[in-house]
């Protein structure tokens, strides 16, 4: 009799599978074949050979005619976009429709993650963004620069006094890492980030736990991201009880140290506390303060500091552009005296070469939504005219690192050319084809500082190096299959040579 049951409830849970993965069939939209529990994303989940980036590339350049295609994340469905009117339907026209991103996080497991405007949807979200706004105003990004300018200086100290500097070949993207995480300290918090003094700086720690490719970070970022249902049960929390501690020690102690001494500083911080003073500490009460603290941290490193070594690492394989860049830099530098406004804003090149990176190893490879009501999406192909109506809840795909690899909007897409961005080509570049940092009303809110963070370290460095690849670099890069955002698989190592041009100056 035992036998009965458990082939009945097999039976039924493979009739459920197969129910659930036969849903855009009965919508009569075509998509690859899922494979039961995993759907599309078996070679990530399981054998670990792509990406669920590549993954979505491989759908996206399947369906050349599409708008859109239906795929199923593990057993979810979802539409991966493929056009660019409807990408800007869905994050700009339709916006309060798609006011959601997927990323699941439960306010009791993850405070401090939890008030990230990124994990905040609908009228809540606009409240915060609007909160957080004078933040990144221009003027801001303006009183970063000497702190950047300072951060640059160390980096250069450690890399000519540290540990690895008799052989002057630096894991770029650990350098970076540092680099950006004391950068973050010093403009947000007013602190020494210790990053390239302390091995065991606390905050360096804190971004590992958070992003370095381990199984740990892997799995959890699996689960956010495509079995939220799962941690109902597992409760896994994205930043560790331990790691929340020690952030709200770090950032309390500079926040008590301000209160209690009447200090005030230029730094974000200090508008987070205007804001606590003028709202009340109700509403800004110590995990708001110190959650906005951590949305620096955890926006404000990574992506900076993968688009950082990536183009250190694109410079080393392309040395007719890193020259071009170095000379930029020479010219600006021959006429103030350090890294000022003036230089951030008119090394146009290296601009162009830090977007040109953004465009080929864009730190987030995909952006998912989830619609709040029904919406109406155009016919699946130009030669249909069948709508189709899809319910609440919907999860649409921005497969964005297919779209900056698309060869229609990027011709010879794989190569590195940071003139696709200069002033007489950029307007070539079809709208909404390059979404690096996103579009509409929830654009990266921290561009400008991610831009001029870039800049400053690539100057700083460009100024005095050569930057050359070793035997031990990655050609072609390959990426770490089991984080959310890109980061190399292994360490990204580079040489750097000082200057001959510069050598026979001194
Ligand atoms: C090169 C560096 C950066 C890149 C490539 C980047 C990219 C992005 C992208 C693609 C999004 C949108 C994600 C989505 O809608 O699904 C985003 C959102 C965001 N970024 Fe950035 N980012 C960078 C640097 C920064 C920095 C330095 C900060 C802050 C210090 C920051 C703060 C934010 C915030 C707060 C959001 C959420 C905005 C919202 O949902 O309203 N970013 N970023």
């Amino acid at each position: 009799m035992i036998q009965f049951y458990i082939a009945a409830i097999i039976l039924l849970l493979c009739l459920y599978f197969k129910y659930k993965l036969s849903y855009w069939f009965r919508k009569e939209i075509e998509g690859p074949s899922p494979i039961p529990l995993f759907g599309n994303l078996f070679d990530f989940v399981v054998t670990k050979k792509k990406h669920f980036g590549e993954i979505y590339k491989d759908i996206y350049d399947a369906y050349p005619a599409a708008r859109y295609v239906g795929i199923y994340r593990m057993q979810q469905p979802a539409l991966l976009i493929r056009d660019l009117d409807l990408i800007k339907d869905i994050l700009v026209t339709s916006f309060n429709t798609f006011n959601m991103n997927e990323f699941s996080i439960d306010p009791h497991l993850d405070p401090l993650i939890a008030v990230n405007p990124f994990c905040i949807p609908g009228e809540e979200w606009k409240r915060k963004r609007q909160q957080l706004s004078p933040l990144f105003a221009q003027n801001r990004n303006k009183t970063a620069i000497p702190f950047i300018n300072d951060v640059s200086k160390r980096m250069i100290e450690y890399m000519e006094g540290g540990p690895e500097s008799s052989k002057m070949e630096f894991d770029v993207k650990e350098l970076c890492a540092k680099f950006t995480t004391d950068n973050v300290a010093a403009v947000a918090f007013g602190i020494d980030g210790e990053s390239f003094t302390n091995p065991n700086a606390p905050l360096r720690e804190i971004g590992d736990e958070i992003f370095k490719p381990t199984f740990m970070t892997g799995l959890k970022q699996q689960i956010v991201l495509f079995m939220p249902f799962m941690n109902k049960f597992f409760r896994i929390p994205f930043v560790s009880s331990e790691t929340d501690k020690k952030f709200r020690q770090i950032v309390g102690q500079v926040v008590d140290n301000r209160e209690k001494n009447k200090i005030k500083r230029d730094d974000l911080l200090q508008v987070i506390l205007d804001l606590r003073e003028k709202h009340g500490k109700e509403e800004w009460d110590d995990t708001a303060v110190i959650g906005n603290g951590m949305t620096f941290l955890t926006e404000g490193y990574e992506t900076s500091s993968t688009t950082m070594s990536m183009t250190l690492y694109q410079l080393a394989l392309n040395p007719e552009v890193q020259k071009r860049a170095q000379l930029e830099i020479d010219q600006l530098l021959a006429l103030n005296s350090e890294i000022n406004e003036n230089v951030i804003n008119n090394t146009e090149y290296l601009e162009c070469c830090i977007m040109e990176t953004v465009r080929m190893h864009c730190p987030v490879f995909h952006m998912a939504k989830i619609s709040l009501k029904e919406h109406e999406f155009p016919p699946q192909y130009e030669s249909s005219s069948k709508t189709v109506k899809l319910p609440e809840g919907t999860c649409v795909v921005i497969p964005v690192y297919a779209i900056h690899l698309d060869k229609n909007y990027f011709p010879d897409p794989m190569k590195y050319n940071p003139d696709r961005w200069n002033k007489e080509n950029k307007d070539s570049i079809p709208k909404y084809a390059f979404l690096g940092f996103s579009d509409g009303p929830r654009i990266c809110l921290g561009m400008k500082f991610g831009i001029t963070q870039v800049k400053g370290g690539l100057i700083a460095i460009l100024s005095k190096y050569n930057v050359l690849p070793t035997d031990k670099t990655d050609v072609p890069f390959k990426f770490s299959k089991s984080t959310f955002n890109l980061q190399p698989q292994d360490c990204l190592w580079l040489k750097f040579e000082k200057r001959k041009d510069l050598v026979n100056k001194e």
